[in-house]
């Protein structure tokens, strides 16, 4: 059972249920530096606005839905009740950033009853933390709104100004986008989480929680209305938006806000939208670092599918094994073990039951466990629901009863039935349906090609780490990712949760690898791909990109040629205590420093430009001795530059001094301090 520890748990409730409620309401943050106001216009149309000590940071901004075959729910309403509720607790999550979580907010519901005609009902929940504000709104059960479908959910999210805008294309498919860094007039359809900065050096996210059996929102600017994002949902293929029943709750919109970048990083308001975890016994539910039969097809020195290039076999599976259980990483995951893959991109293409010829299930899966590695399941969907579907409950069972626990699931692909999006309601309720079957085989979870992640691991903590970005295995075919990209990412998707973006590659010029061939790609580009970092930038990764199944991704052999980096990701882990966003700014540079027990790890990384931060060592124990293992690139190394030189030092260290973390371009450095007894 998921142990939830209140601290201190305030509850106070006062309902007012009459003809004279005012319309005109208004709510804080703890702290009050938050204020909420609602009310409805003279045509009874609700509206919000926030403030941030006085600056408004969402201006009037109207609610509301427009339904297929009925009036719209977004006008004529009164105010029929209110309700208010304080929460001040810490929960413990199984696994994470930080093991305790603080939740602590105000609630108002605010209760409409259209003023004639059908007299529907809506309700607006919003609930006011330090550092945010999400709402949602609740259908409740009534006589005159069953089943309806949502054709457009008119939240608006008026800005104030035309700030700074860290953000992707809107789109219903894909997430795995570089970031555009504009004016908010310039970002014109977004997807979430989008994040601003203002003209006074504020920091915005907008993004949802707790997306259940709905669709995904995207954000249109309006075309008429200064710096207004309206909510814009991802579509069935007939154009529906939601299809829903009365009771109903739609996800968390939420509106974060930060001081400082790294407060965006550092807050939980996306888990505390969810609901406590529906899994009693996590305790077979491990975080861990895993490594995999994977980079060498992106690099294509071997191929997925059967024959004489295959990557997947028992003696390579083996391999992986030994060296998992011999250097403290958990997990090995093997693409390509199951059959299907000359057929992928057809209907009915991959059997996730049948192993490939040349790849003995049974034993690896033995043999993992006698090694104590866990064995990580892929099953390749190409985006065949249906087929996916009908055979995922017998493939669970056989993964159970083999004592496999972990699955990376993908859905590179158009959707079958044609026509569904990733983003959409479909598939949303696609991808819950496999974290519950899952959870109902103690599996735990890996998605590619996913829904965004809003949070649900709270609910659902076997749902470990998603893709959802643009990452590593772009570097092996593509342009790659800029040396901006993965300092963007903690600022911008990473808003949302936990990301499976792969670091870890030591060979970033693949120099060890010759005689790659193309396979989806011309061979000139193949030729020019590269990772755009240094070496020790990859470690600095492996902290500040947080993933419960953290994956070293680059091929043993080129870990076996650098087993001194490789101390650091065999010291370190995919479990925090705690952890805390040191310093950073979107698309410069960010430092992260974890804590696991009594020790902690230390990641720094910076985009094209070379800088040297200072940072407090405050975060560790005062009054111990700390020895810090610093790995740096060495003196001159950037990504264009000897990317793999670097340098370990060692230093002692106490919490009252300050460190000078040096980055060279492209590059960044990695720290391990432990206390000396
Ligand atoms: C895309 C995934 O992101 C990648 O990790 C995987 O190797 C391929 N699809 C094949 O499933
Ligand atoms: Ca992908």
């Amino acid at each position: 059972m998921n142990k939830l520890k209140i601290v201190l748990y305030v509850f106070f409730v006062s309902l007012f249920m009459s003809s004279c409620t005012p319309t005109y309401l208004t709510s804080t943050s703890p702290d009050e530096t938050l204020i909420l106001e609602f009310d409805l216009d003279d045509e009874g149309k609700p509206w919000y606005q926030v403030t941030w000590n006085g600056t408004p940071i969402v201006k009037q901004s109207y609610l509301g839905f427009d339904l297929k075959d009925q009036a719209p729910l977004k006008g004529n309403f009164k105010v029929v009740g209110e309700l208010r509720n304080t929460l001040n607790q810490t929960w413990e999550q199984p696994w994470g950033e930080n093991k305790k979580v603080l939740d602590h907010h105000n609630e108002l519901t605010v209760f409409l009853e259209e003023k004639d005609g059908a007299k529907r009902k809506m309700n607006i929940i919003f609930r006011l933390f330090n550092d945010g504000i999400g709402f949602r709104y609740e259908i409740p059960e009534q006589p005159n709104l069953k089943d309806f479908v949502i054709m457009n959910e008119n939240t608006q999210f008026v800005l104030n100004d035309n700030h700074d805008a860290w953000w992707i294309w809107a789109d219903y498919n894909t997430y795995e986008k570089l970031y555009n860094q504009t004016d908010v007039d310039s970002a014109t359809w977004v997807a979430t989480p989008v994040t601003f900065k203002t003209k006074d050096n504020l920091y915005i996210s907008l993004h949802e929680a707790a997306l259940t059996n709905y669709a995904g929102m995207t954000l249109k600017l309006d075309d008429n209305k200064k710096y207004t994002y309206n909510a814009a949902l991802v579509p069935w293929s007939n154009g529906d938006k939601v299809r829903a029943t009365a009771p109903m709750k739609t996800p968390w919109r939420t509106i974060q806000v930060g001081q400082k970048a790294a407060d965006l990083v550092n807050s939980n308001i996306i888990v505390n939208l969810n609901e406590p975890s529906k899994i009693k016994d996590p305790s077979w539910i491990q975080p861990m670092q895993y490594l995999g039969i994977w980079w060498e097809f992106h690099i294509g020195t071997k191929e997925w599918k059967e024959g004489p290039r295959q990557g997947a076999t028992t003696a390579s599976a083996k391999k992986y094994i030994d060296f998992a259980s011999e250097n403290n990483i958990g997990g090995v995951v093997v693409e390509g073990w199951n059959s299907g893959w000359d057929k992928w991109g057809q209907k009915d293409a991959f059997d996730h039951i049948t192993p490939a010829k040349g790849y003995d299930l049974e034993e690896v899966a033995n043999y993992a466990q006698d090694k104590g590695v866990y064995l990580i399941m892929h099953n390749e969907t190409g985006g065949d629901i249906p087929a996916y579907e009908k055979y995922m409950d017998e493939a669970f069972k056989l993964y159970e009863k083999l004592g496999i626990h972990a699955l990376k699931t993908g859905y590179a692909g158009g959707i079958y039935p044609r026509g569904e999006h990733h983003h959409g309601q479909f598939m949303v309720n696609h991808y819950r349906k496999v974290v519950e079957k899952a959870a109902q085989h103690k599996i735990m979870l890996d998605a590619h090609e996913p829904i965004k992640p809003t949070g649900i691991r709270r609910t659902w903590p076997n749902m470990m780490t998603r893709e959802g970005v643009r990452g590593m295995e772009w570097n092996g075919w593509s342009d790659g990712n800029p040396p901006n990209h993965t300092v963007t990412i903690p600022f911008t998707r990473m808003l949302g949760g936990p990301v499976d973006y792969t670091p870890g590659i030591f060979d970033v010029k693949y120099e060890n690898n010759p005689n790659r061939v193309a396979w989806n790609t011309t061979a000139e580009i193949m030729n020019e791909a590269r990772v755009h970092t240094t070496l020790v930038k990859q470690l600095a990764l492996s902290i500040i990109l947080y993933s419960p199944l953290q994956m070293a991704a680059d091929l043993v052999e080129n870990y076996e040629k650098e087993m001194k980096a490789f101390q650091f990701l065999s010291s370190s882990t995919a479990d925090w205590d705690e952890s805390k966003m040191l310093a950073g700014e979107i698309g410069e540079f960010a430092i992260t420093a974890r804590r696991t027990d009594k020790e902690w790890f230390l990641g720094a990384a910076t985009d094209a430009t070379g800088r040297a931060v200072s940072v407090s060592l405050d975060f560790l124990e005062p009054n111990k001795l700390y020895k810090a293992t610093i790995y740096a690139d060495a003196p001159g190394s950037t990504h264009l530059n000897e990317p793999t030189k670097y340098v370990i030092t060692e230093k002692n260290v106490t919490s009252s001094e300050a460190m000078l973390i040096q980055m060279n371009a492209g590059g960044g450095t990695a720290i391990h301090f432990k206390i000396l007894d």
